[in-house]
């Protein structure tokens, strides 16, 4: 049986194995994902939704990919949305959508170039985790946030598999630096039987 790009992701780690994947499944990933009923971008933009009041204000589509996120946030009624990702053939296809305000290639290596409180709210939905972006990127973006600023994510069946991710998170709950608003476990990949986890947190 062929390998699918879904077989490989999940055992892909760094940044340039990383880029490379995604460099190589840019053309076909968003046929890939729907044949398999990819549901966290609904349910990201959902959850983010139920704890938004002004929908104009700017959101950052970390690892946006090809849009399927931005166009979930677009349908959920954000307004002005911003993408970055690793992978310059995942941003070419987004930037087909004619959704983002302005779309920027991401490099792991300088420093972060979103000065604090730039975005009312951060997604990084399907990027951190076994096969997308480490964990510390998620300290990396709430770390950008203002108080009351909001931080929308997703770790699937395979992350939450490893507790470092989900420790983290709760870290930063327990520590005091964020709020978790909501969490809920359901479809990711239901064509394969994968589940996630969608949380929405809140910079204190
Ligand atoms: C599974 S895709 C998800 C894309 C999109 N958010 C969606 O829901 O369809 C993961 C994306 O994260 C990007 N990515 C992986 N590691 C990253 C990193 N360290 N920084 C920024 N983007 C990263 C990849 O290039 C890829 O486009």
């Amino acid at each position: 049986m062929t390998e699918t790009f879904l077989d490989k992701a999940y055992d892909t780690t760094g940044i340039e194995a990383t880029r490379d994947l995604y460099t190589s499944w840019a053309a076909s990933y968003e046929a890939e994902v729907s044949q398999n009923g990819y549901a966290t971008p609904r349910r990201c933009a959902e959850a983010l939704s139920a704890f938004t009041t002004d929908f104009a204000a700017p959101i950052l589509d970390f690892g946006c990919g090809t849009g399927l996120s931005g166009l979930a946030l677009s349908l959920a009624g954000f307004r002005t949305i911003d993408g970055m990702d690793l992978t310059q053939d995942m941003l070419d296809r987004a930037a087909q959508k004619q959704l983002y305000r302005s779309l920027s290639l991401s490099d792991p290596t300088a420093p972060f170039p979103v000065r604090s409180g730039a975005y009312a709210a951060i997604s990084a939905i399907g990027v951190i985790g076994s096969g997308a972006a480490p964990i510390d990127v998620f300290d990396m973006l709430l770390g950008v946030l203002d108080p009351s600023g909001k931080f929308v994510l997703s770790f699937n069946d395979h992350t939450l598999e490893d507790p470092a991710f989900e420790t983290r998170l709760y870290d930063s709950v327990a520590n005091g630096t964020a709020r978790l608003l909501g969490e809920s476990y359901g479809d990711h990949l239901p064509g394969i039987n994968m589940k996630s986890k969608v949380y929405v947190l809140e910079k204190t």
